[in-house]
């Protein structure tokens, strides 16, 4: 085999499924339960991060340019937050899910339907999806703790909250008369 060959062979050094030993101390086992966690807050927000996208990019009416970087932040956030979960799965000895397929199989959050909604009901799904987020951290937040994973369970609790607040403005956005079906007359 040539040189060329060889480097066109694609081996796998390391497979979705293997967790390496870790710098820190972790036992593996904790690590493994860890990082498959981890791997599905990571996809589902990399979904809702997708769907914010979509909701800046189409959003129209009154309150466009409010809702427009709302939602740009919101994505921001996100992005961050999806990025520091990345990396704790790879300092801990995992490798994070990519790609749509993986993104798809590992989420817990399910983008919405294509095309476009009233914006009300686009806020709505962005609010359930927070709050399935939510849930999901807390659940993980729990795991890590009870297995001595303290500086997961640490970036988990600063992404909750962070979490929170994104589904407190949603839910005030929501609130607004302003989103209600037309233009109230004078
Ligand atoms: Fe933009």
């Amino acid at each position: 085999m040539t040189a060329r060959e060889a480097h066109h062979r694609h081996e796998l050094r390391q497979s979705l499924k293997i967790v390496r030993d870790n710098p820190f101390g972790l036992p593996h086992e904790t690590a493994s339960q860890v990082v498959g966690a981890l791997n599905q807050d990571l996809a589902s927000m990399i979904t809702l991060y997708q769907q914010y996208h979509k909701h800046h990019w189409i959003v129209e009416g009154a309150q466009f340019l409010e809702l427009h970087l709302l939602l740009e932040e919101h994505y921001n956030q996100l992005h961050d937050q999806f990025d520091q979960v990345a990396e704790r799965i790879v300092a801990l000895g995992g490798l994070p899910v990519s790609g749509p397929a993986e993104i798809q199989e590992h989420a817990y959050i399910k983008h919405e339907d294509p095309g476009m909604f009233d914006l009300r009901e686009m806020l709505e799904h962005d609010l359930a999806a927070e709050g399935t987020l939510a849930s999901h951290l807390r659940q993980h937040i729990e795991l890590a703790s009870r297995l001595g994973d303290y500086g997961t369970e640490a970036l988990l609790k600063a992404i909750l909250e962070a979490t929170e607040k994104r589904a407190a403005f949603l839910e005030k956005h929501l609130q607004e008369e302003s989103l209600t079906r037309g233009i109230p007359a004078r």
